[in-house]
């Protein structure tokens, strides 16, 4: 491994790594108290929450994914920083957007399982994919078996299906780094002779170290800062904002309606795919991709830009 990958902005993709498999970890646990039905869920997370051990297991899930999804996205700009998504690396940045979107599907199954008025209410935007897909869209709706509640079937996504293919994504995704190796180095980095190359061993080594850091500082944050959970919800309530990943998508609510939501979200998706197809140049350094850099400054600008006033504005009614 190139000295230049062993610093700490080419070791978040192993910190979000380490991070998944605490998080499988602290899952399994979960799963043998949680009670996937609408009577029972969200009683099982209150019982869960009033026991010392479980709570903090419990805690621990909730704090790991946040620090999961900042290690993802600060990976995600390392890697569109440096211009790592080049060629030959273009199958490698899908698989990352693949492997961001499988992430922020956990967060949103995760946050419905629990059952509450905030997993209720985000459970409001699957009608809405259903309405916008139709057809295979229906798997997303209420209604799409009368026998299986939705929540059964998104305990089963949360569990089962996102992890899984998380796993397997994250084997293509490894495969693929091993395959190409790491991008060439950029800015004063790329200006200096080679440098030395350290053993694997090494590299993942300092992987653990900093994803341990990570589990450390989780711990500390689980012992002092319970999970969010509220009661059971009530129908036709609306009274809670999304959690902060999503609340950008509160602001597109907030400003164009909720039709916007989904389109939005696929929006983001296909401009993130595109990314190799938009800079086409030979060069890594940012220096030389002004066009792509202010472009994902300028989109990162407004996601801020929408967070902050959907985090600031009070809570609306968009059903
Ligand atoms: C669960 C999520 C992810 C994990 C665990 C993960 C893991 C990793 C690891 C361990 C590396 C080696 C270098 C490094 O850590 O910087 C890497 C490289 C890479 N990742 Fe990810 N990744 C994830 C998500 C993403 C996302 C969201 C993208 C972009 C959309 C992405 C694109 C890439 C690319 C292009 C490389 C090659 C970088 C280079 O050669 O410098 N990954 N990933």
């Amino acid at each position: 491994v190139p000295g230049y990958a062993n610093t700490i902005p080419y070791t978040l993709g192993g910190t979000a790594f380490v991070s998944f498999l605490v998080l499988v970890l602290t899952g399994i646990v979960l799963t043998q108290f949680y009670h996937p039905s609408t009577t029972g869920a969200n009683a099982s997370v209150h019982a869960i929450a009033a026991d010392p051990v479980l709570s903090l297991v419990r805690n621990i899930h909730f704090w790991l994914a946040q620090a999961m999804f900042v290690a993802v996205l600060l990976h995600l700009f390392r890697v569109f920083a440096t211009g790592a998504y080049k060629r030959p690396r273009e199958l490698q940045w899908v698989v990352g957007v693949l492997l961001f979107a499988a992430s922020i599907a956990l967060l949103f199954t995760g946050a419905v399982i629990k059952w509450d008025e905030e997993g209720y209410e985000a459970l409001q935007h699957n009608e809405q994919i259903a309405n916008a897909l139709a057809g295979p869209g229906g798997w997303f709706a209420s209604s799409y078996f009368d026998a299986v509640h939705i929540v059964v079937r998104l305990y089963s996504l949360h569990v089962s299906l996102l992890p899984m293919a998380m796993g397997g994504l994250l084997l293509l995704h490894f495969f693929l780094i091993r395959h190409h190796k790491i991008a060439p180095p950029v800015g004063a980095e790329a200006a200096k002779a080679p440098g030395t190359t350290v053993p694997f061993t090494v590299h993942l080594r300092k992987i653990f170290l900093y994803g341990g850091a990570v589990v450390g500082i989780v711990l500390v944050l689980a012992l002092f800062f319970p999970a969010p959970l509220g009661p059971a919800p009530i129908d036709g309530v609306e009274a809670t904002k999304p959690p902060w990943p999503f609340l950008w998508l509160y602001g597109v609510e907030n400003y164009f309606g909720l039709g916007y939501v989904f389109p939005a979200t696929m929006a983001f998706f296909i401009g993130l795919l595109a990314v190799p197809l938009i800079d086409r140049s030979k060069s890594h350094e940012p220096k030389d991709r002004r066009f792509i850099i202010a472009l994902g400054f300028a989109v990162s600008v407004l996601l801020l830009a929408l967070t902050l006033s959907a985090a600031l504005s009070p809570v609306t009614s968009h059903f």
